[in-house]
């Protein structure tokens, strides 16, 4: 059985323009241990996905799901204290914004001090022990000097540093890091990292991470959801997925990095932008930035293969070991009509 075992999520929010639907259809299966990556550019909704899991929406959003259990127990059957329980304590998250999520008006001490006493208890003296212990486990120098500290004494690394141990003080099973190190400059966000994936591996904890890095991805995780405008495109193993994408969108992710765009004198990037609320286009979601689109891409919506393990949401997924990424379908000839039977195949 699945740790975290979600089918069918989907988020819609009240605005003043109407319903918004922010996430549809998502699936996510985490196993205990495991390290699950889920990546996307800025409004795909992964911050979304995973705040409805934790039940921290604000009320204007309508959370749907065929099945949302934690270790066996039905989310969408708990009360709040049940949930609470869960939610910050077996089930834990952080946060991109480290300083935003600490309370700049109490010492760390205090901050961890009130975790440990929601979900563990224990005498004051244990909680102080505890906190020590955990900012040593976090590689904060000097605990007994730090735990004294206001959040603005610390800098932008020390405090996710903080809010890492905050998350873990109450040995979690499953962490979910939401970029927790986009904020910070790229060397501390190396240790950040390896600090993460450390712990997860010490405390057999598992471990979601999201990120819009694809470089990221390549060095922690080992399953990868890709997600585009709240659907997910495609899932798979980390190393298929970077050697054989399938989705279009994903294909696109991994030419944006650096060592693919070797001897480019400028990075690629995708064209364009997430759409929005207000620009949804018809039929596939990524087809005004895809290379590949075509008629039909434009009009009908794609489902995934039943028989495809990464369940690519597009009409051509990628792949097929003699097709030629690099050229589009030629125009004016519709794959219906140059491939009937064999949607899978590009044309
Ligand atoms: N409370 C809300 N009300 C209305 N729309 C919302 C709300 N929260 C998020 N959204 C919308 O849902 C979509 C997904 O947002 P989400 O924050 O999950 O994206 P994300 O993938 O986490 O992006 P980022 O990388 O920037 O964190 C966006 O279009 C966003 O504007
Ligand atoms: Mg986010």
């Amino acid at each position: 059985m699945a740790l975290l075992d979600i089918a069918g999520l989907s988020v819609r929010f009240q605005t003043n323009s109407g319903l918004f639907t922010a996430v549809e259809n998502v699936d996510i299966q985490v196993d205990h241990g495991d390290v699950l990556s889920i990546v996307g550019e800025s409004g795909s909704g992964k911050s979304v996905s995973m705040l409805a899991t934790m039940g921290l929406l604000p009320w204007t959003a309508q959370v749907s799901a065929e099945r949302m259990a934690f270790d066996g127990q039905d989310l969408q059957q708990l009360g709040s204290r049940q949930r609470r329980r869960i939610v910050g304590g077996e089930m834990s998250m952080i946060f991109q914004e480290p300083m935003s999520s600490l309370n700049p008006c109490f010492t760390v001490g205090t901050q961890i001090d009130e975790m440990i006493k929601q979900h563990k208890g224990g005498s004051r003296r244990e909680r102080h022990e505890r906190a020590l212990e955990l900012l040593a486990q976090v590689g904060i120098p000097d605990p007994a000097r730090r735990i004294k500290a206001y959040p603005h004494q610390l800098s932008g690394g020390m405090s996710q540093r903080v809010m890492i141990a905050m998350a873990i003080s109450c040995d979690p099973r499953l962490l979910i890091a939401d970029e927790p190190t986009t904020a910070l400059d790229v060397t501390i966000q190396a240790q950040i990292l390896e600090l993460l994936l450390k712990l997860q591996e010490e405390k057999g904890m598992a471990l979601i991470l999201i990120t819009h890095d694809m470089g990221v991805v390549a060095e922690t995780a080992k399953q990868v959801i890709v997600q585009y405008a709240g659907r997910q495109v495609e899932q798979q193993e980390v190393r298929s997925l970077f050697a054989h994408p399938r989705h279009p969108y994903t294909e696109a992710l991994l030419s944006a990095l650096p060592e693919r765009a070797a001897g480019q004198t400028r990075l690629p990037t995708i064209p364009g932008v997430v759409p929005g609320q207000h620009d949804r286009p018809t039929g596939c979601l990524f087809n005004p930035r895809c290379r590949y689109a075509t008629e039909r891409c434009r009009e009908v919506e794609p489902v995934a293969a039943p028989d495809d393990p990464a369940r690519t949401l597009c009409h051509y997924p990628l792949g097929r070991p003699d097709a030629e990424p690099s050229s589009g379908p030629s125009p004016g000839v519709s794959p219906e009509t140059s491939s009937p039977s064999r949607p899978e195949v590009r044309p």
